[in-house]
């Protein structure tokens, strides 16, 4: 997903819903599921970013407590060709935890290379994008644009869970538009298919992010089907996750947006975590990501893709603005920490 998306991350005041963080509604949250075999040790997924779900990021969010987690997408095409970026998206760390990669594309023979190429990389489970709905992605027949024709669709699921072992996900929006929106046929055909669970982003590929997802249709696609279901969209408190777990009656819920600058509320949701601290430790865990991201992608792209969170996690925190407009143009990687360090009173 390309297209610049201003990604609006909600205010913080520091608490995760203190009222109901501990409160007995949570423990849903907290018990394990079966994902086509696999013992998922909570109910909590750290979604797929693209541009953002690198290893470092899903090693976080691990640490953090998710218990799964899906890598940002990546292009069966470009596997196909040998691409080595692409072939680097595949490099899975064994302490991630459970790992799905998420793939893209609109060729079934393809896809299927793609999810072989995943299984031999370490992935847990495999993830198809069909809820993408940027035009550069969907003009090329990927994304949300599967849903435009669901036997098509489920074709791809279909070769894609007889080349490997690993269980196939699909992750849907509930259409292409509104008015077209099947989500119920949808997720029956690639249950049928052979996927072993469905994320469903309840809002229609048309409406992008506009206003908030409705989970009421997450529940009829969850009660329509006999594999796990998960929910994404809008889910930012562990009182919301616990309520859409249980409204909705699906297996887990997804966290993207809210996570962003903080990882700590995963552990809010998923128990036994720390909750977030203060600003020295939220440069501590800056610091700590930041070691992670450069042994990622290495020093020059590191200090990029580190400017699009540092907003992030400051946000609600007590810093200058001058501050953090200063942490975007820091030239390294290195300028940058240490200007963090220095907010913190570690010259
Ligand atoms: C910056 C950004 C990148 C995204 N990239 C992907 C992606 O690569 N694959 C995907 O299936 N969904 C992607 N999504 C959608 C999210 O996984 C999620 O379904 C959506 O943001 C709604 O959840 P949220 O409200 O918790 O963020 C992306 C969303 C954002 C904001």
């Amino acid at each position: 997903m390309k297209k610049r998306m201003r990604v609006v991350v909600a205010h913080r005041t520091g608490g995760h819903d203190d009222a109901v963080a501990d409160a007995p509604g949570l423990d849903g949250l907290r018990e394990p599921w079966d994902l086509g075999g696999l013992r998922i040790p909570n109910r909590v997924v750290q979604a797929p970013l693209a541009g953002i779900g690198n290893r470092a990021f899903r090693l976080q969010a691990h640490r953090h407590g998710a218990g799964l987690v899906v890598s940002e997408m990546v292009a069966s095409m470009g596997i196909h060709h040998g691409n080595r970026k692409t072939a680097g998206m595949l490099r899975i760390d064994p302490a991630e935890g459970v790992t799905a990669i998420q793939l893209f594309g609109a060729d079934p023979s393809v896809m299927a290379e793609a999810a072989r190429a995943a299984q031999d990389a370490g992935a847990s489970a495999v993830d198809i994008n069909m809820g993408c709905p940027v035009p550069k992605i969907c003009k090329t027949g990927a994304g949300a644009a599967l849903l435009a024709d669901p036997v098509h669709a489920a074709s791809i699921v279909r070769a894609m869970a007889d080349a490997v072992r690993i269980p196939v996900m699909v992750k849907m929006r509930r259409g292409l538009t509104p008015d077209e929106a099947r989500p119920v046929d949808l997720a029956r055909r690639f249950e049928q298919a052979g996927a072993a669970a469905l994320t469903v982003h309840p809002r229609a590929a048309a409406e992008e992010y506009a206003g908030t997802s409705d989970h009421r249709i997450t529940g009829d696609v969850a009660a329509a089907v006999a594999i796990p279901v998960v929910a994404s969209g809008d889910i930012l408190t562990p009182g919301q996750a616990a309520g859409v777990l249980r409204s909705a009656g699906c297996a887990a819920v997804m966290i993207g947006r809210a996570a962003l600058g903080d990882p700590w509320l995963l552990g809010a949701m998923a128990g036994g975590h720390a909750a977030r601290p203060g600003l020295e430790g939220v440069v501590a865990e800056v610091a700590r990501f930041a070691a992670d991201v450069r042994a990622t992608l290495g020093d020059h792209t590191a200090c990029h893709y580190m400017r699009k969170f540092y907003p992030w996690y400051l946000a609600g925190e007590d810093v200058p603005a001058r501050e953090v407009a200063a942490l975007l143009t820091d030239p390294t990687l290195d300028d940058a920490l240490a200007r963090l360090a220095r907010l913190v009173g570690h010259a």
